[in-house]
């Protein structure tokens, strides 16, 4: 069985990671000569909007996925005549769009926090005496790790704000002042079984990931879990899905979703019974999803931009690394460290002594 993937980073990468003791084979389409999954799955090197290349994918693989969310829907719509593709269109349409995503959201009755579709100045000018300040301008399209968004905090902020994302379509929202973020990650297969992790709590710097906590048994998981289901449920969807959600006291607000295996969840590689990429290789399978259930600690550390020595990251015992092979480059994501136990005590300490040393360099 040959799984095709569009999109051959660190993602597609763990996926085919997951997917080779199932007796799976991988081959994926990215136009970089150094895809960092090619060294565990073919690659045919070309653009996503490239037919021929599509052509080739389809003919391969008996099944396609992707990686990420910013590929030409018009790619997955091609394959989907010639092969089996999921998660389905509507959910990367859906994704592909703040504001389809946050009208779905509403249609599901999920909260979220205040919007207002902005096409010109004018237009954010005038929302932004619906919406008070502070708030958050995203472009409604192509935005990933905090990229096209623009904080506003006062009138005379709107113009430079609207020229720096290049005066695109975009939606202007209430910046929350959340206690904390969190997202859940759930999987669906064919025959409507949903699993959901436990909901894991995530800390941004500038619009990037550098820290999740898994977080067993918490109160928000009833609400979380109940969100999921639903957009799971409407979008008759087949993979795994990721809910980013915003908490403001016991309430939920849903930012955003992102129809795929997500850097929240790869605390699951060693934390949980059966981790985010088997189960999103089996949902796509339609073989039965395996068990969410988790260590009673679990975390995640990011490393971005550079990789401290390894030797140093090791000696946490209960540091587990997991390098993807890239060359070091400023905000990019290059590898992630697990530490799971069940034990608070040294769960504490090895977290402390890895955030020193990811923090020194
Ligand atoms: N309305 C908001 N209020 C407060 N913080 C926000 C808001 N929107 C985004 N952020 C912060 O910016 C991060 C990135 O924004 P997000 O909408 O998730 O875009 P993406 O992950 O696609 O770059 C969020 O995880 C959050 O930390
Ligand atoms: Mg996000």
């Amino acid at each position: 069985m040959i799984i095709g993937i569009l999109g051959g980073g660190q993602l597609a990468r763990m996926l085919a990671l997951a997917g080779h003791p199932l007796g799976l084979q991988f081959i994926m389409l990215d136009p970089s000569e150094d895809a960092c999954a090619g060294v565990v799955a073919d690659q045919i090197q070309g653009r996503y909007n490239d037919i021929a290349k599509l052509e080739l994918l389809a003919q391969k693989a008996d099944v396609v996925t992707y990686e990420f969310e910013n590929i030409p829907a018009a790619a997955v719509e091609f394959l989907a005549k010639k092969v089996p593709v999921y998660p389905p269109l509507l959910a990367l349409t859906t994704a592909q769009d703040r504001l389809y995503e946050k009208k779905l959201f509403r249609k599901l009755d999920i909260c979220t926090p205040a919007f207002v579709p902005i096409n010109n100045l004018e237009e954010l000018q005038r929302a932004l005496k619906e919406i008070s300040y502070p708030a958050i301008l995203k472009t409604r399209t192509q935005g990933y790790d905090g990229k096209g968004q623009a904080i506003l905090r006062r009138n005379a902020d709107l113009t430079t704000a609207w020229e720096h994302l290049n005066g695109v379509p975009a939606i202007v929202e209430d910046f929350i002042p959340f206690d904390r973020e969190i997202s859940i990650i759930a999987a669906r297969n064919h025959s409507g079984e949903i699993k959901c992790y436990p909901v894991t709590e995530n800390v941004h710097h500038a619009g990037i990931l550098h820290f999740s906590k898994a977080l067993k048994n918490d109160s928000a998981q009833h609400q979380a879990a109940d969100y999921v289901k639903r957009l799971l449920n409407h979008l008759d969807y087949v993979g795994i899905i990721t809910l980013e959600l915003f908490q403001v006291g016991d309430q939920l607000l849903a930012n955003e979703f992102a129809p795929r295996v997500h850097n929240s969840g790869h605390w699951t590689q060693n934390g949980a019974i059966i981790d985010q990429f088997e189960n999103h290789l089996r949902a796509i399978l339609d073989l039965p999803l395996g068990s969410t259930d988790s260590s009673d600690y679990a975390a995640m550390i990011n490393l971005i931009s550079t990789v401290p020595s390894r030797e140093k990251i090791l000696q946490q015992t209960h540091a587990n690394l997991h390098l993807y092979g890239k060359e070091e480059r400023t905000g990019r994501k290059l590898g992630h460290i697990n530490i799971c136990t069940s034990d608070e005590a040294t769960f504490n300490k090895e977290i402390g002594a890895l955030q020193n040393i990811v923090n020194s360099g």
